[in-house]
C-alpha cells in the first residue's frame, strides 16, 4: 500500500516539475530566457512572413486598373438575361398563383428601372453611342421602365400573365467597350412551325445605341441603375 502511495506521489510531484520546476526555473521544460528567445524568434519570422506577403501584394496591385479587370473572356458575344429566369416557363392564365412567381420575378427586377429613380441618370442624346473616354464622372442613360409599355408592369401589374400574352424581359449583359455594328436589336423567335404573335418594348427590339459603350462597374455605377 505504502508502496503504491510514493509511487502515485512521485508520478504527481513529476508532473508538477514539468509545468513548472523551482529547481531548474523551467516551466513547461524550457527556463525564461529560452521562452523569450523562442518567441521572439517567431516574432521576427511571422513579421517577416507578413510584410514578404503585404509587399508582394502592393506590387501585384500596382499592376492592376481599377476600372477594367485585365483579363477580359467574355468579349466576343455578350450573352442576354432572362427574366423569369427560367429556360422553360408555363403559364396557366386561369391560375394566378401558378405564375405570381414570374410576375413578382419580373416586378422585383424592373424596380431598379421606376421612372423616378432613372431620372437621376442622365438623358442621353439617342441613336448613337455615348462616349465619355475622357471624362472623369462616366454617367450612366436613363432607362425607365415606363419604356417598356405594356411589359412595364405600370399599367398591367400582370404583365399580360392574366391575358395569356406573358412578357419576357431581355437584358444583354454589359461588356466593357462593347460597340455593336449596326443597330442592336434582339430577335424571337418560336419553336414552333405556326407564327406567334410578338411584339417587342422598345419597338423592333431595338436596343439603343446610347447605351454602348460600357465602361466598367466602378466607372459607370449610380445608385439607380447598379446591379
Ligand atoms: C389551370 O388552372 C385552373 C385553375 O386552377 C385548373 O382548373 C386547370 O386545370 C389548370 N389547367 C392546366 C392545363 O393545368
Ligand atoms: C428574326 O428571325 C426570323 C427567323 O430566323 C427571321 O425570319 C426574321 O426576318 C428575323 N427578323 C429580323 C427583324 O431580323
Amino acid at each position: 500500500m505504502a508502496n503504491k502511495e510514493e509511487k502515485a506521489e512521485g508520478k504527481e510531484s513529476s508532473w508538477k516539475d514539468f509545468i513548472y520546476n523551482p529547481r531548474t526555473g523551467e516551466f513547461l521544460g524550457r527556463t525564461a530566457s529560452s521562452w523569450a528567445l523562442i518567441f521572439l524568434f517567431y516574432l521576427v519570422f511571422y513579421g517577416f512572413l507578413a510584410g514578404m506577403f503585404t509587399l508582394t501584394m502592393w506590387v501585384m496591385l500596382q499592376t492592376l486598373d481599377d476600372y477594367t479587370p485585365r483579363y477580359r473572356d467574355r468579349v466576343a458575344n455578350p450573352g442576354l438575361m432572362i427574366r423569369p429566369s427560367e429556360l422553360e416557363l408555363e403559364v396557366n392564365r386561369s391560375n394566378p398563383q401558378q405564375y405570381s412567381k414570374y410576375v413578382n420575378e419580373l416586378e422585383s427586377f424592373l424596380k431598379d428601372y421606376n421612372d423616378a429613380l432613372q431620372e437621376e441618370n442622365e438623358q442621353c442624346p439617342g441613336g448613337k453611342y455615348y462616349e465619355q473616354d475622357d471624362i472623369e464622372n462616366i454617367k450612366v442613360c436613363q432607362f425607365k421602365r415606363s419604356k417598356l409599355r405594356q411589359c412595364s408592369g405600370l399599367a398591367d401589374p400582370d404583365f399580360g400573365y392574366a391575358e395569356g400574352q406573358p412578357c419576357v424581359l431581355l437584358k444583354l449583359n454589359r461588356i466593357i467597350g462593347l460597340m455593336p455594328l449596326g443597330e442592336p436589336y434582339i430577335n424571337c423567335t418560336a419553336k414552333r412551325d405556326t407564327l406567334l404573335q410578338m411584339q417587342y418594348f422598345p419597338s423592333g427590339g431595338q436596343i439603343d445605341k446610347m447605351y454602348f459603350p460600357y465602361y466598367g462597374k466602378k466607372a459607370h455605377c449610380c445608385a439607380a441603375c447598379c446591379v
